[in-house]
């Protein structure tokens, strides 16, 4: 990939920078519950004011308002804990960049606006570098730009992701098959094994001739190649539920009834994948096994588990993959949590993302 520049060769001192992040972080009863994505910042925030920077204008969205002002998506309680974290009067926030539609109409005008605030411009907002909005890719056009510590951080591992050792492993769980053809593709080529959970198995076992009953699944037929593919190995066994996801049982895959649904993987299943997380050099992890939301989690727990009791070198990410993950004590030099889900996936995918090139120019 070409260099992208880092905020350690651009000059700030005495600069009002534009730093994006993406502080898209779970707030409740106006606090933030989980503040991962306002840690990965931090080391960009402390080296520009150790640099000397007149002021650090952090620019964030909050949730989808859809271009109109919500009390509930104010960006308040973020700021709130970004100041607990870090005592410095040189830091402000913008309001919610989403409050505006044109933050998503990717609008030339506003990011004229935005950019008309600053002298240069730091994206450290990885998670949020898949989406070409005005503050992602327009606004680094306009000012003396540079990618953030975390950014880099980001994009380093997950390229090591994209070449690893042989025997690695890929762990993908969530829905949505269809928007994940070219990942699994792409991952094909380069892991041995892909242990696909979560809804995406449903597509699978749908497609290689089980019956799945009333479980998820997508419109979209499985290419061939993937669904011949003996190298992604599917659930043996699953947790279903009827379909209000009540009743629960556990059952081998080939004896779902139709008015069952998988909501998990099942037992024997979380146990030959846990040994395989334990034995493999390399483990790349995207999404849960179960429907997460539902509180069936055990699956994924259990391959939490065994990836922070093994000594897998590994890269997490995902939203409820990575709160599996944080409910435990690890060491991060080992296994790298990545603040991206959807930027995460399409990074894999495409080898870079929309804001990543725009950095670049
Ligand atoms: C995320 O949380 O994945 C990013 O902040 C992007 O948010 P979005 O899916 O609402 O665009």
């Amino acid at each position: 990939m070409q260099e992208i520049k880092s905020v350690q060769d651009l000059e700030v001192q005495g600069k009002r920078v534009l730093l994006r992040t993406d502080f898209n972080v779970p707030v409740k009863e106006g606090k933030v519950v989980d503040d991962a994505r306002i840690q990965a910042a931090l080391p960009t925030i402390k080296l520009l004011l150790e640099r000397g920077a007149a002021k650090i204008i952090v620019l964030t969205h909050l949730g989808r308002p859809e271009g109109k002002a919500e009390d509930a998506l104010r960006v308040a309680p973020v700021l709130a804990r970004l100041r607990e974290l870090v005592d410095s009067s040189n830091i402000e926030m913008l309001e919610n960049l989403r409050f505006d539609a044109r933050e998503d109409a990717n609008d030339q005008s506003f990011a004229q606006e935005l950019a008309a605030q600053g002298d240069v411009y730091i994206n450290d907002a990885f998670a949020n570098s898949h989406r070409a909005h005005a503050s992602m890719v327009l606004l680094p056009t306009l000012l003396p730009s540079a990618a953030g510590l975390g950014l880099l951080n980001e994009v380093e591992h997950l390229q090591s992701a994209l070449v690893p050792p042989k025997g690695a492993l890929a762990v993908i769980g969530g829905a949505k098959f269809e928007t994940k053809i070219p990942l699994f593709t792409k991952l094909m080529g380069v892991y041995g094994e892909l242990l696909l959970g979560g809804a995406l198995a449903n597509d699978m076992l749908k497609a290689r001739g089980y019956p799945v009953g009333g479980s998820v699944v997508s419109n979209q037929p499985v290419p061939p190649l993937l669904a011949e593919d003996e190298r992604i190995k599917l659930p043996t066994d699953l947790i279903v539920g009827d379909v209000e996801q009540k009743a629960e049982r556990s059952t081998l895959v080939n004896d779902i009834r139709v008015n069952e649904r998988a909501v998990d993987i099942g037992p024997l299943t979380a146990l030959a994948w846990a040994k395989k997380i334990t034995e493999a050099p390399f483990v790349l992890w995207n999404g849960p096994m179960g429907v997460y939301e539902d509180g069936f989690i055990d699956g994924t727990l259990l391959l939490a588990k065994a990836l922070v009791e093994g000594k897998a070198k590994a890269v997490v990410g995902g939203g409820d993959t990575a709160a599996a993950l944080s409910s435990m004590k690890f060491d991060p030099e080992r296994i790298f949590v990545s603040t991206g889900g959807g930027a995460m996936l399409q990074f894999l995918a495409d080898g870079t993302l929309p804001a990543i090139e725009a950095l670049k120019n």
